[in-house]
């Protein structure tokens, strides 16, 4: 595998598989990989000739700068899963690499990009569009890998990549789970064994909400109610929303796809998990 830090010996490599006839599947990320990202990496790797894996801790999506600083960052070992994994290339460009200038465009997708995590962190998806529209712009793929854990993400990223025009695939792919039914995130290393253990009643309490046959807001309640109770878990945020545009739903008939994405605090730190369930 190579390890390219250069947009232009990035650009270079790629031209010359290009020119084999040989189809590239990317799959962008911030480093700190776990199973979630391996998933991603042996998947495009299974249907693209040429894999390259992007390892990039954005700035620019971080309104918060303490979570930027306390990002897990290790890239040695993400070269080794990447490579296991059947990538061709990990791309791990500097910040003055991608950011030679302040980027100063913006981006604006309602209500995907302003509803949930956009509401809770204002600037984080122009941050993300910011970055994904450099890195398709890098590698031109014919396919793009995104895990459903981040699922706003992918419904603006999805925008952006209509509104921009860009010839690409995004291929969406389930959420890892550990046994425990947590979901697979680079935040997961930050929890002490107690609290990933708490933090399993997230998912948990989600799926009973599966099986109540209640309205859309006595779903909400439960989930929130029942989450809240366990001491070390608060509930930020927890919307049922058409699967597509991320508008609130009011009926189960409001949409014909409908999630329910949650924001849960954890710990005493405390840090901030996401999940999602599909009701249908
Ligand atoms: O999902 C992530 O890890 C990031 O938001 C992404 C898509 C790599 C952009 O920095």
């Amino acid at each position: 595998m190579l390890v390219i830090h250069t947009i232009a010996e990035l650009q270079s490599v790629l031209q010359t598989e290009r020119q084999k006839g040989h189809t590239i599947g990317f799959v962008p990320t911030m480093g700190a990989l776990h199973e979630g990202h391996a998933s991603l990496i042996r998947r495009s790797a299974s249907e693209n000739d040429v894999t390259v894996v992007s390892i990039f801790l954005n700035p620019t999506q971080f309104n918060d700068k303490k979570d930027l600083e306390r990002y897990p960052r290790t890239l040695e070992a993400d070269c080794r899963l990447s490579e296991q994994c059947g990538a061709y290339i990990a791309f791990a460009p500097s910040v003055q690499e991608v950011y030679p200038e302040p980027d100063t465009r913006t981006f604006s997708y309602p209500p995907t990009d302003c509803v949930m995590e956009g509401a809770m962190r204002p600037g984080h998806f122009n941050g993300v569009c910011q970055v994904v529209s450099k890195l398709l712009t890098y590698t031109n793929p014919d396919r793009l890998y995104l895990g459903e854990k981040d699922y706003q993400q992918i419904a603006v990223i999805k925008r952006m990549v209509a509104d921009l025009g860009f010839k690409v695939q995004i291929v969406p792919c389930p959420v890892i789970r550990e046994e425990s039914g947590l979901a697979r995130s680079s935040r997961n290393t930050l929890l002490t064994a107690d609290e990933r253990a708490l933090a399993a009643n997230i998912y948990r309490v989600m799926k009973d909400s599966l099986t109540l046959g209640y309205d859309v807001q006595q779903t909400h309640d439960y989930v929130v109610e029942h989450i809240n109770a366990f001491d070390g878990l608060e509930v930020q945020y927890f919307s049922i929303v058409d699967g597509d545009t991320l508008a609130d739903v009011a009926s189960w008939d409001d949409a014909d796809s409908i999630v329910g994405c949650i924001t849960v605090f954890c710990g005493s730190k405390p840090i901030r998990l996401i999940d999602h369930i599909r009701y249908k």
